[in-house]
């Protein structure tokens, strides 16, 4: 196995919840072949990618609807087939190949709950399929049309809307999965923040971060974003620095961790010492953890989104950052150019899981609110769904600019913004489960718990 999970406590917790887990995802598998008019769904794992003119495959990244079935997440070319009332079928493709680590015999908690058919070759695979085709759907990326063994309804809108809608609310197993992977990951953040206090560059930061959590670069659920000083102010900012900066001040590190395929996303923000700016992260902190706590079933998560942006306008006020009234604020572009990305997204075996805009299961999509075009989640909370809160506070100048000269410029503080730009910005991010007049934070029980 390529995700280094190993931890026994975890196995026997998620084997302990797989078999109504897998009850579910087949309910789901039922209604969508029923829907789309079909009597077997095809579920590829999928077809690793080669560079250009080369023939060094990518990390492997499997299709998500194979890992809502069962924890293996480096199995390509391997298929499973269900159909109502039949126990579901693994291909499982096990190459002979002396030139890499192919996957070893089945194993783990899951394996009962399938007819495993080890195939050595990709010509033994056609075999396992049902044999009338017309009737199936495959649910999978197809890249080479050999992969698809015949099957022309390759992800149909019907089935593939009904399971997107459905995976917004996760299992207990899932949600056990996602428990063990924010654990997973503040192991990382406790180590990164200690590097950081010991002087170390991005990039040391990031290896002790990697080490913490025994994940290689391609297993992390995206890349690590390891940012100090003003590199803070980049979003997305994966370069890594070989040299720590001359004064350090501030680290804004946004990082996960995976248990197959499910995936944790955290951001803390650190000073190095300035007492301004840790008042502001405490300040930032006080408004993440409000936020939060609004997290309930029949929340809608675009008035969450919004409503960040007033309390934001009263964090700006207090640092002196700006001056006037929230909804001055708000209405003249100046909290977005403080915090231009969304509150947060849904989150599971993708980092930004499908369905945050779904209204139903028919596809119909709610857009974000005019002047939010960045928000990735649309929709009203529903208990057991899986979300980030995930606030900012940033310099980034190529947006500031852009209020030079409109009623925004005289409500800027630009002294401030000059004090705060060398420490880049402010995000802290937790996972958060919706309950349905409450919440479980993800992030801050593994804190809790990794500390003890
Ligand atoms: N780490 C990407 C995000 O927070 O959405
Ligand atoms: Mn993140
Ligand atoms: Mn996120």
């Amino acid at each position: 196995m390529s995700v280094n999970t190993n931890c026994a406590e975890t196995n026997s917790t998620l084997g302990g919840l797989y078999s109504a887990h897998i009850e579910t995802v087949t309910t789901r598998y039922d209604y969508a072949l029923e829907q789309a008019g079909a009597s077997h769904a095809v579920i590829f794992s999928g077809n690793p990618r080669v560079s250009f003119l080369d023939d060094y495959e990518m990390p492997f990244r499997p299709n998500p609807h194979f890992v809502a079935w069962l924890p293996l997440v480096h199995l390509p070319f391997s298929y499973i087939v269900y159909a109502q009332g039949e126990k579901p079928l693994l291909v499982y493709y096990q190459p002979r190949d002396y030139w890499h680590v192919v996957p070893g015999a089945p194993s783990g908690y899951w394996t009962d709950h399938f007819d495993i058919r080890i195939v050595h070759s990709l010509q033994d695979i056609a075999a396992h399929l049902p044999v009338d085709r017309e009737k199936c759907i495959l649910i999978g990326e197809i890249i080479d049309a050999a992969t698809a063994f015949g099957i022309e309804r390759v992800n149909p809108a019907k089935a593939v809307d009904i399971l997107h809608y459905a995976r917004g609310e996760k299992t207990e197993y899932e949600i056990a999965a996602m428990r063990a992977a924010s654990r997973r990951s503040v192991k990382g953040h406790l180590s990164a923040e200690t590097a950081f206090r010991n002087g170390s560059s991005e990039f040391d930061i990031h290896r002790a971060y990697c080490k913490a959590v025994s994940h290689t670069d391609p297993e992390l659920p995206y890349g690590n974003i390891v940012a100090l000083n003003q590199h803070g102010a980049v979003l997305h900012y994966t370069d890594r620095d070989r040299e720590p900066p001359v004064e350090m001040l501030s680290l804004l590190i946004d990082a996960g961790a995976q248990i197959y395929g499910y995936a944790s996303d955290i951001t803390r923000t650190y000073s190095h010492g300035d007492q301004q700016f840790q008042a502001l992260i405490d300040r930032m902190e006080v408004m993440q953890k409000e936020i939060v706590s609004e997290v309930v079933a029949g929340a809608d998560y675009r008035e969450l989104h919004l409503n960040t942006h007033r309390k934001l306008a009263a964090v700006l006020v207090d640092a002196e950052l700006a001056s006037g009234a929230a909804d001055a604020l708000l209405e003249s572009g100046v909290t977005s150019a403080f915090f231009p990305h969304g509150l947060g997204h849904l989150l599971g075996l993708q980092v930004h899981d499908v369905g945050g805009f779904m209204e139903n299961e028919s596809g119909t999509i709610i857009d974000p609110p005019s002047g939010h075009p960045f928000l990735r989640l649309t929709r009203v909370l529903e208990e057991n769904m899986v979300l980030t809160i995930e606030p900012g506070l940033y310099v980034i100048d190529m947006l500031l600019e852009k209020l030079r000269g409109t009623p925004a410029e005289g409500q800027v503080n630009w002294k401030t913004v000059d004090w705060l730009r060398p420490f880049g910005g402010i995000r802290i991010e937790d996972n958060v489960r919706v309950l349905i007049n409450a919440q479980e934070n993800l992030t801050r029980d593994a804190f809790a718990f990794v500390e003890a």
